[in-house]
């Protein structure tokens, strides 16, 4: 917790902070469920009837949940009808978010070079973002969260993983070029620094403000020169994002669409996925295991294999820690911008970006 001269020294110093805000900052990620109960069945019900056409059968809203992002999920299902899965945003970064997912999820529906791989994307059936109960509408693609499969079946981790690098690493191929990236890296970099320094407190700080710089050098110079596949990209390729069916584990779809870009650097998803397995895997924070590839100079030599079989591994230990960081700061940018409850909350803080910023500092290279 934030001691009281710290508080007082940003009170003094014009950081505005308020007992609100800092009781905020004490409170867990997502709401408790049974709180919220009450208001999401309600919201659901009312959803669901502005949904429903005219004459067709009651569908029971299901498997309500409020996500991270400020979403609350739930599956409509039973009747004649195809399962679908409904979203409704409750902030204004959620719309945002979600009406870069359908514009994703609709161009990629569209792009030939894809073919088969499609049939892992949701289809958008329905969108209405405006008015008071705005919703995406989306097909329910089968299968269970791979982070679910791997809670009950640990021992399918390192299939699944490269079951899912496959796939992903299909994309990137039917839609990417090789391109050097010196005049990319500043944009990949310096908006998601900005974001960081707008929402995390810690950040603008005399020791985070100036860890931020040092990594903002770090990672230009460490891309300028390099070239990478260029591909569309997921963005927040993590185990919960991808859906496996329950038996062999074979991969069935691929959700969560908001921070995707037709030109990102692909090996990015390879990365995020492999960090958050071990996070899965270890129990350990991600702020904590990126951390420990700061200082150790390589990945884990389990998941550099990986990374290789996958054609996702850069040529040197430099650059395979640079795209670690990159990865690093796309997840907890993306994080931030999808909800302000990450850059208030003093846990994630303490868990996901003061290890990681704290380290490149003191491994600042001439
Ligand atoms: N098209 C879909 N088919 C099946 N389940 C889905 C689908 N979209 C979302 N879900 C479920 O809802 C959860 C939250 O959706 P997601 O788009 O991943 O939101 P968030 O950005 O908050 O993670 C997912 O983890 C998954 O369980
Ligand atoms: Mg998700």
């Amino acid at each position: 917790m934030m001691k009281k001269e710290d508080f007082l020294a940003i009170w003094l110093k014009g950081g505005r902070v308020t007992f609100t805000e800092e009781l905020r900052g004490l409170l867990p990620l997502r709401p408790a469920g049974l709180l919220t109960r009450p208001a999401d069945v309600l919201a659901a019900r009312r959803l669901t009837d502005s949904i429903s056409a005219a004459g067709a059968p009651q569908r029971d809203p299901r498997g309500m949940q409020r996500t991270f992002s400020d979403l609350l999920v739930f599956r409509l299902d039973g009747g004649s009808e195809q399962p679908v899965v409904v979203k409704h945003p409750r902030s204004a970064r959620a719309t945002a978010s979600l009406a870069h997912e359908c514009e994703v999820v609709q161009r990629l529906a569209r792009d030939e070079r894809l073919g088969r791989w499609r049939r892992l994307l949701p289809v958008v059936e329905e969108r209405r973002l405006q008015g008071h109960l705005p919703l995406v509408v989306e097909s329910c693609l089968p299968g269970i969260g791979a982070d679910v499969l791997l809670h009950r079946s640990p021992q399918l981790a390192r299939r699944v993983t490269v079951s899912a690098l496959r796939a992903i690493r299909e994309l990137h191929q039917a839609t990417g070029w090789e391109e050097e990236v010196t005049a990319r890296a500043a944009d990949w970099v310096d908006p998601r620094l900005a974001v960081l320094a707008e929402e995390v407190r810690w950040c603008r700080r005399a020791k985070g403000a100036e860890a931020l710089r040092v990594l903002g050098e770090r990672l230009v110079r460490e891309l300028t020169g390099r070239r990478l596949l260029l591909a569309w990209t997921h963005g927040d390729y993590h185990p919960g994002n991808v859906l496996l069916e329950e038996g062999q584990g074979a991969l069935c779809g691929v959700i969560d669409w908001a921070g995707a870009l037709p030109d990102g650097p692909s090996l990015l998803d390879c990365h995020t996925f492999v960090l958050t397995m071990r996070h899965q895997q270890e129990g350990r924070q991600f702020g904590r295991i990126v951390a420990e590839v700061v200082r150790r100079g390589s990945l884990l030599p389990e998941d550099r294999r990986l990374l290789a079989e996958a054609g996702a591994l850069a040529d040197d230990n430099r650059g395979e820690v640079a795209l670690t960081l990159l990865t690093w700061l796309w997840h907890v940018a993306g994080n931030v911008t999808k909800s302000a409850r990450y850059g208030r909350s003093h846990r994630w803080v303490a868990d996901n970006v003061v290890p990681v910023l704290s380290q490149v500092a003191a491994h600042e290279t001439p």
